[in-house]
């Protein structure tokens, strides 16, 4: 499959996300990774869909949309109004996964299942057949810039043999940097997401450096 970069949002400057959504495009970037947060599911709040909707008219590569809130279930619509592209639901919220996920594909974009580090990865099993992607966070959801779970390589390359041949991608969310980039490929993952790493001074060359781990890793391969 082939690799994708996916940039988070959350580490650019929010006085400037116009300009910093389009640096991203501009250098590269395949996706924007949009992080949702209620206040609740995690201890932290980010943006809801109608400012995404304006964030939308900025680039035209696929919004990536991760709600890391307790209830997606009454927010997907207005989310895919807001122009996501692909939506992930964590395993753990109180909504109904199948629901979720139902509804997901009902617009007829991309659904996904995120797994926090301390779920077991089993609990993504029942849902195989049904999703597009599997979101594995290697931190504790809420924060950009944490430090790389190290237990998270041996979570991707189970939930890798767990997906086999099926056409679902194995993304993988936080810390992921010049020095972890390498262990997360070599797990598995196809779907890198990093904020703080790509955000960090010039963003054309992290790109760039990103581009030839991943050519050093995936030629390997
Ligand atoms: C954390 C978010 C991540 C975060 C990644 O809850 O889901 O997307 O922004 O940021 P970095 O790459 O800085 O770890
Ligand atoms: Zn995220």
């Amino acid at each position: 499959m082939k690799p994708i970069i996916s940039i988070s949002m959350l580490s650019a400057d929010f006085a400037h996300l116009d300009r910093d959504l389009k640096a991203a495009e501009a250098a590269g970037v395949d996706w924007i990774h949009v992080d949702i947060m209620d206040g609740h599911f995690v201890p932290n709040i980010t943006i809801g869909p109608n400012q995404m909707k304006d964030l939308r008219a900025s680039v035209s590569i696929p919004f990536d949309v991760h709600l890391m809130i307790s209830h997606p279930l009454s927010y997907i619509d207005a989310f895919v109004e807001g122009g996501a592209d692909l939506i992930t639901v964590h395993v753990e919220c109180e909504d109904d996964t199948d629901a979720c996920l139902n509804k997901i594909k009902s617009h007829g974009i991309k659904a996904g299942i995120v797994i926090s580090p301390d779920t077991p990865v089993t609990a993504v099993e029942p849902y195989l057949d049904d999703i597009d992607m599997v979101l594995v966070m290697s931190v504790y959801p809420g924060f950009g810039g944490q430090k790389y779970l190290t237990k998270s390589s041996d979570r991707l390359k189970a939930l890798k043999s767990m997906i086999g041949k099926r056409q679902i991608r194995l993304e993988v969310d936080g810390g992921v940097n010049f020095n972890t980039l390498s262990d997360v490929l070599a797990a598995g993952a196809d779907t890198i997401v990093s904020g703080s790493c790509l955000y960090h001074g010039d963003i054309q060359n992290n790109i760039n450096q990103f581009r030839a781990i991943i050519a050093d890793i995936c030629e390997e391969k």
